[in-house]
Parts: structure tokens; C-alpha cells; sequence
């Protein structure tokens, strides 16, 4: 859990080499990142296709990182356990692809995972009002979803900073995570803002020096960023 003052670095696998996926999770272990998202993506909600359930489940043993799903999909609810079983601690939908958001979160918690609620950039805060205290984890989108390298939302820092004094006013145990265009020039930014969960794609698989420096540089400016 990051909702004390310690950043947590998420590596998307998204920009990985999809021919070697079980090496590239490894590559992210040895980088000393603390979780792995999935980026699932299924051509409706997000005009892109990526993994499903088996391949996460192919990549689950090759590391200890915890996984988490990140599920642009339309309606989840079929498919729920299917992304627990595969081996993801995490599932996290879109408040905008499911009609009934608080029982979908619930199904995620009855399946033993913990859940998380993701917004796109044009999506408020208060979509997410009513459902703050059934998950465990906000994630606030920094670009439109669908794709890894794209540019930065910077006009997401208030909807950011809001959800942290919301989560704090209320005494939540959620974790606030950002996702999209997060790199050395905007993550001490974002941890000003309040988040404190990171997850890069492109910011570290490539750059200067090796993933694990390139990991310990985000890592040292969200903590500035956050202190
Ligand atoms: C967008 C994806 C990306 C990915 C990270 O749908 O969710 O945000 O995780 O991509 P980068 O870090 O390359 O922007």
C-alpha cells in the first residue's frame, strides 16, 4: 500500500517486446519496479487490442511482482475472474464501461482480488464519489487511454489533487495512481499533485542508462516530488 508518503513505480508492459513477454517481466523485476500492469485493451472501449487472460497467466510464474489488470474493456463482468485466476491482485475497471460500477466492484472483491476504479481525463471525480470507499485503488488517467507514449494531460493535476484530499478527508486506505505519459519532466509534478502509485511504460523501457536507473530516477523524483 502507498498511501503513506512512499512512492510505488508501476511498469506498464505495454512499449515490452511482445514476442518475449516472460523476459521482459523479468527485465521490470530486476529493475526494482514494486508492481506489473496489464494493459487490456479490446478494440470497443479502446480503439486497441492487447493481451487476455492466458498470456498474463503464461507470464505469472516467471516473476514475484504482483500483477495488476488494467481492463479498457467494455462491460468487464463476464470476464472478472477470469484475470484473478490468470494471476492479477489487482483488477481495475473504468467507471465508464460498466452500467452498474458498484456491484462490478464488489464481484472484484468477492473474487479475493482487490479492486480499483479507473477515470478517463474527461471523466470527474465524482463519478467516483459513491464507490470511494468499495475499492482499494483510483487510478486517474494522464492521457486518453488506448496507447503507450503519448503526451502528458497536465490538466489532470487538479482532478488529481482533489482525489487526494478527498481520499485523505475521508480516511481511505486507496491507493492514488497515474498512468499515461509519466516520466523524469512530469512525475515530481504528479506526486505534488498527490499521487503516490506510478505507472510508466515508455519512460522505462527507454532512455538513458538501464531500466534500473532509469526506474531509481523516477523513483528519487516522486519522492521529492511527494516530500
Ligand atoms: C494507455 C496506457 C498507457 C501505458 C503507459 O492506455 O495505459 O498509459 O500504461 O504508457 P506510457 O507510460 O508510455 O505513457
Amino acid at each position: 500500500m502507498a498511501e503513506t508518503g512512499s512512492p510505488l513505480l508501476v511498469a506498464s508492459v505495454l512499449p515490452a517486446d511482445l514476442a518475449e513477454l516472460g523476459r521482459a517481466v523479468q527485465e521490470i523485476e530486476k529493475a526494482g519496479v514494486d508492481r506489473i500492469q496489464w494493459d487490456v485493451m479490446d478494440g470497443r472501449f479502446v480503439p486497441n487490442i492487447t493481451f487476455g487472460p492466458d498470456v498474463i497467466a503464461a507470464c505469472r510464474d516467471r516473476v514475484d511482482l504482483g500483477f495488476e489488470a488494467h481492463l479498457m474493456v467494455e462491460d468487464p463482468d463476464p470476464m472478472l475472474s477470469r484475470w484473478v485466476d490468470a494471476g492479477c491482485g489487482i483488477v481495475i475497471v473504468h467507471a465508464e464501461a460498466t452500467r452498474h460500477l458498484h456491484r462490478t466492484l464488489g464481484r472484484i472483491r468477492d473474487l479475493g482480488a482487490r479492486a480499483g476504479v479507473a477515470l478517463n481525463p474527461a471523466t470527474p471525480l465524482a463519478a467516483v464519489e459513491h464507490v470511494l470507499d468499495q475499492v482499494d485503488l483510483l487510478l486517474v488517467m494522464t492521457v486518453n487511454p488506448g496507447f503507450g507514449g503519448q503526451a502528458y494531460l497536465a490538466g489532470m493535476e487538479p482532478k488529481i489533487a482533489a482525489a487526494r484530499s478527498e481520499i485523505d478527508r475521508r480516511g481511505l486506505a486507496v491507493e492514488l495512481e497515474v498512468d499515461g505519459g509519466i516520466g523524469p519532466a512530469t512525475i515530481a509534478g504528479v506526486a505534488r499533485a498527490g499521487a503516490r502509485v506510478f505507472c510508466a511504460g515508455s519512460a522505462l523501457f527507454s532512455g538513458p542508462g538501464t531500466m534500473f536507473d532509469r526506474a531509481a530516477g523516477m523513483r528519487a523524483a516522486a519522492a521529492e516530488g511527494i516530500a
